[in-house]
């Protein structure tokens, strides 16, 4: 059986006071920080890469989830190695040889994840499920936090889990308090959010309920 992890997108906080944003979120409830990683040429965006996650380790004892929304991946291993990140995850569509990038992010001490855009065929994972710690489901478009859910992907989410019961399956993009039973019934437990914890009222109550939603 797989539990709930709830992961905060620091995309939506003020990158400004990233370290207290960070412990503000764990203080809340959160059990991973999920860290955006976008070049502006994989994704049309830029945020942050290993120097800023270098920074932050020493601030934060929190599990850094880093979603590398990157062309070439494989050269940014090392650094996100040495900088501290917890996980390093990258898109199969941006890589040519996804087992020996697997291969390496373990060597280097870190646990691998794979993430499929919303257009990416599940069958894409099925050849490296075995050897990874978590995939990503897209449900938006990466590149953007603040965009809408898209409830198509979770034909991919419910595949998965009926092939690997324990596997983490993470879901991201326009996770609310309007689609987590949606996104929980299809089998994802690690639940990425951004605008929908760092708008709210209390984020601790959205943190909390998106827990509760997931292990009912
Ligand atoms: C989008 C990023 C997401 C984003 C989620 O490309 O991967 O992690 O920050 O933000 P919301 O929850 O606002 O869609
Ligand atoms: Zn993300």
């Amino acid at each position: 059986m797989v539990i709930a992890k709830i992961a905060p997108s620091l995309l939506s906080s003020d990158f400004a006071r990233l370290a207290e944003e960070c412990e503000r979120m764990l203080s809340l409830g959160a059990d991973y920080l999920h860290m955006d990683v976008m070049d502006g040429h994989f994704v049309p965006n830029l945020t942050l890469g290993a120097p800023i996650i270098k920074c932050l380790r020493p601030h934060t004892k929190g599990f850094l989830d880093c979603h590398l929304m990157v062309s070439n991946p494989e050269q940014w291993v090392d650094d996100f190695a040495s900088a501290g990140a917890d996980l390093f995850c990258f898109h199969i569509e941006a890589t040519k040889d996804a087992s020996a990038l697997i291969d390496d992010i373990h060597a280097k001490g870190m646990k691998a994840g794979m993430a499929i855009k919303p257009d990416t065929p599940v069958d894409a994972v099925y050849e490296f499920a075995e050897k990874l710690d978590q995939v990503l489901v897209m449900t938006v478009e990466p590149g953007f936090g603040g965009q809408s859910f898209m409830p198509a992907c979770m034909d991919k989410v419910r595949e998965l889990r009926k092939r690997y019961p324990n596997l983490d399956i993470e879901v991201d993009g326009g996770l609310d308090l309007e689609n987590i039973e949606m996104a929980a019934k299809a089998g994802a437990n690690v639940i990425v959010a951004g605008s929908s914890i760092f708008k709210a009222k209390s984020p601790e109550a959205v943190i909390s309920l998106f827990r509760k939603t997931v292990n009912d």
